[in-house]
């Protein structure tokens, strides 16, 4: 028997502090803010799941495409030498896109470790059970918690050398400036020769953009609502989702997407015994989607300490993966 306290439901309490202290934060802050990090519990990445299966989120079709259909370069382009590695997934989800890499590298019997990190541990064992089935020669190590924590934990495991997926787009929910620190915290993080896969959204008419996060069944809207309902659960709230509307932007001039809950009327909320009054119109800033120029991508690149080895694109060029090696 185990008379030692439960460690699963310490990391568990921890977890809710940072995340009460963090809504906390946000919802004093003016203008009231929440962290899109926190869309993903089972009910938010389900909402994902229908947001990538909309005809009008073309990201996830546009970076399949090149998964699908340009895995042989995309290869190329991040094991240049012929020595094992491990092929870590920052925010990997249902490794929907990676999953036809992996397939083509196992195939070639190139040796290599897959570790999957992810927030939601809900995603991670569902993507655990789903690669076995699909690749059970594929050795793979899921890493559950934030990207700089778990990026250590894997180097903790091997000194083998690392390359990076951070695909989807996941770098737009940073504005710029803290896509800036992001990318110079990563290669901190790195050694000499390490490679950073990056799946950036490219700016495009803005129709396209727009329509790609307000979409008419609503389920962006449910997807940023969901959070509410996450924490009236989790920290004991009592926001009525009746009396907030999602209200979506796109500026085609810095390239931000942005989400924003508004409040339909003067109305009081209690989360934990804080009590959050909102006036009728205020806003609660959700969610930035940053698209980018090459232009733009490439001084991220070198702002930050990598060289740039490669890109591919998809057919269309709305999307591009960017390689970037650490000098
Ligand atoms: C998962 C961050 C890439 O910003 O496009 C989709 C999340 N938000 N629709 C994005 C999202 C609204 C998505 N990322």
């Amino acid at each position: 028997m185990n008379l030692q306290l439960d460690p699963a439901s310490k990391i568990e309490n921890s977890h809710i502090d940072h995340f009460w202290s963090d809504i906390a934060e946000g919802l004093k802050s003016s203008p009231k803010h929440l962290s899109s990090k926190y869309f993903y519990d089972k009910t938010g990445d389900h909402l994902f799941q229908k947001i990538m299966a909309m005809p009008e989120y073309y990201l996830t079709k546009c970076e399949l495409d090149i998964f699908k259909n340009k895995t042989a370069a995309l290869a190329d382009l991040i094991i240049p030498e012929n020595e094992p590695f491990d092929l870590i997934e920052l925010g990997a989800g249902d490794a929907m896109k990676s999953t036809y890499l992996l397939k083509y590298l196992v195939e070639k019997n190139i040796d290599f470790t897959y570790m999957p990190i992810d927030i939601s541990g809900n995603i991670l064992s569902i993507l655990n059970e789903k690669l076995k089935s699909q690749l059970p020669a594929l050795e793979i190590v899921s890493l559950k918690g934030e990207y700089f924590e778990m990026l250590k934990k894997a180097a903790s495991l091997s000194s083998r050398r690392k390359v990076i997926l951070f695909l989807g787009s996941n770098i737009g929910n940073m504005n710029i400036e803290e896509a800036e620190h992001f990318c110079s915290d990563l290669n901190k993080h790195l050694n000499s020769g390490d490679i950073v896969l990056t799946g950036f959204d490219l700016k495009k008419n803005p129709h396209i953009i727009l329509n790609a996060y307000n979409d008419k069944a609503g389920i962006t809207a449910a997807f940023n609502l969901n959070l509410l309902t996450r924490i009236n659960r989790e920290l004991g709230g009592d926001f009525n989702l009746n009396q907030f509307e999602h209200y979506q932007t796109y500026d085609p001039v810095s390239g931000a997407c942005r989400s924003y809950l508004v409040s339909l009327t003067d109305q009081k909320v209690t989360v934990k015994n804080e009590i959050i009054s909102f006036v009728e119109n205020e806003l609660i800033d959700m969610e930035i989607s940053q698209k980018f120029s090459d232009e733009k991508i490439r001084e991220l690149g070198e702002g930050s300490g990598f060289n740039m080895i490669g890109e591919l694109k998809d057919s269309k060029k709305w999307f591009v993966d960017t390689a970037w090696q650490v000098k």
